[in-house]
């Protein structure tokens, strides 16, 4: 693509804080011209305080590998926080460095290995089959809420959340991820929305965990109680872990699972390729998740001057690492906007971030993107649009308000 003033003078008028920017497709190939042309782009201040943009595979790689020279201790995203401070700053797990990031992730490690997210297995597929059994029955779903319970439903059974309160974790995590769109606020603003899902979050986990001082069990939030005794949290800090494994393990999973179908309507022929191939669910999650990329950037601070392209991160400044662009990066993936089931890439997508703060959920979220895509070559023949998708207003998230769509059985 060639470099034209206009386009450069375009860009200095594109707020990439601002969520509404994504919904329109054509963000995509605004990111195709950074990544060509700006490859370290400031963004001046506007909703928020300015801020660079990475959007190269290598460069996004180098900026979250390197948590020394990038510190996670601010915050780790774009939002109204920036302003107003982040309460999970220097404490969360993700908004800390060094040897306090390896002690809170050891507090939950043992949860999240392989091994133990594997014997999740048959619960994990008896809710996808539930979703599907309900979905197929119904015949024109929103494929949004349809997908719903499966992220929330596993996180829940890992951190010992009963049943008949999913549906209220469900309501708050969204209303606390999606607080960016007007149409998913619960209050006038953003910042406030957000503020009552969090502080909803953060009082059912204090009386959860009040159930477990009495009564152990051998589930996350009794490992939360645990650390509270022997010093490592304080009572405060179990519960923004709370908050975070609920969030983290939500939004993200569901949005994955939703942008998986979106690209199967898309690729028809990749759809049958899977469904008469289940050798390929591995790299098809692969797949999904680069081309998809639910989450798509996280933010850094710069804690000295750093040359990159000629430019200069000064320290104190925050640095967005924008996922979703590296992995549609054409020098680290051929043709990258193409979604290709059996793609056997040389190098790993982004989409779970690098570095010391690599999705801690991983093992998790492959496993219910594994069996969704199961099910769903198993179960459906094909889907249908009813209407147009409405993507999210999020510069957070990759996902869409509502897919209606027509679930033919298979
Ligand atoms: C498709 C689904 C998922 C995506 C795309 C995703 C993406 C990410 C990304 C990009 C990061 C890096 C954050 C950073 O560098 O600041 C991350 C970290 C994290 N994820 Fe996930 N995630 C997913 C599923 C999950 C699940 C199921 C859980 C379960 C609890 C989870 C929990 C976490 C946690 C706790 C962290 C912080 C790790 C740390 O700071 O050390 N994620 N995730």
């Amino acid at each position: 693509m060639p470099v034209t003033t206009a386009v450069t003078s375009a860009l200095d008028h594109i707020d990439l804080a601002d969520p509404q920017v994504f919904t329109d497709p054509g963000h995509h190939r605004v990111f195709r011209y950074l990544r060509d042309h700006a490859p370290v782009h400031w963004n001046p201040d506007g909703t928020e305080p300015g801020f660079w943009s990475v959007t190269r595979y290598d460069d996004c790689l180098a900026v979250q590998k390197d948590g020394v020279t990038f510190s996670s201790a601010g915050t780790n995203t774009l939002g109204a926080q920036r302003w107003t401070g982040d309460e999970g700053s220097g404490r969360m797990l993700t908004h800390v460095d060094g040897a306090r990031h390896t002690e809170l992730r050891q507090l939950v490690n043992r949860a999240f290995t392989p091994r133990a997210i594997g014997r999740l297995e048959p619960y994990v597929r008896a809710v996808i089959t539930e979703s599907f059994d309900e979905a197929l029955e119904q015949g024109e779903v929103d494929f949004v809420d349809t997908v719903a319970l499966l992220p929330v439903a596993s996180i829940a059974a890992l951190l010992g959340v009963p049943k008949e309160d999913w549906k209220l974790l469900l309501s708050l995590t969204t209303a606390a991820f999606g607080s960016a769109d007007q149409d998913i606020q619960t209050s006038p603003s953003a910042r406030a929305s957000a503020a009552m899902a969090h502080a909803q979050l953060l009082l059912y986990c204090q009386d959860l965990m009040d159930q477990r001082r009495l009564a152990p069990r051998d589930d996350i939030v009794t490992r939360l109680v645990e650390a509270q005794r022997t010093g490592k949290l304080t009572e405060e800090d179990a519960m923004l872990f709370f908050d975070l494994l609920l969030l983290g393990g939500n939004e993200t999973t569901r949005h994955g699972a939703v942008g998986a179908l979106l690209a199967f309507m898309e690729y028809p022929d990749q759809w049958r390729r899977l469904r008469e191939d289940r050798t390929l669910l591995d790299p098809a999650v692969t797949e999904v998740l680069r081309h998809v990329s639910p989450s798509k950037h996280v933010l850094r601070r710069a804690e000295r001057d750093v040359e990159m392209h000629g430019r200069t991160i000064k320290a104190g400044q925050d640095v967005a690492i924008w996922h979703f662009s590296a992995n549609r990066d054409g020098r680290a993936f051929p043709d990258p906007d193409t979604f290709d089931v059996g793609r056997r890439s040389s190098v790993p997508h982004l989409a779970l971030g690098s570095g010391p703060h690599y999705c801690l959920g991983a093992a998790l979220a492959t496993l219910e993107l594994r069996l969704f895509l199961d099910e769903l070559c198993t179960r459906v023949k094909d889907a249908e649009m009813i209407e147009q998708p409405a993507r999210l207003a999020s510069t957070v998230i990759s996902g869409f308000k509502h897919l209606r769509v027509r679930l033919r059985s298979a």
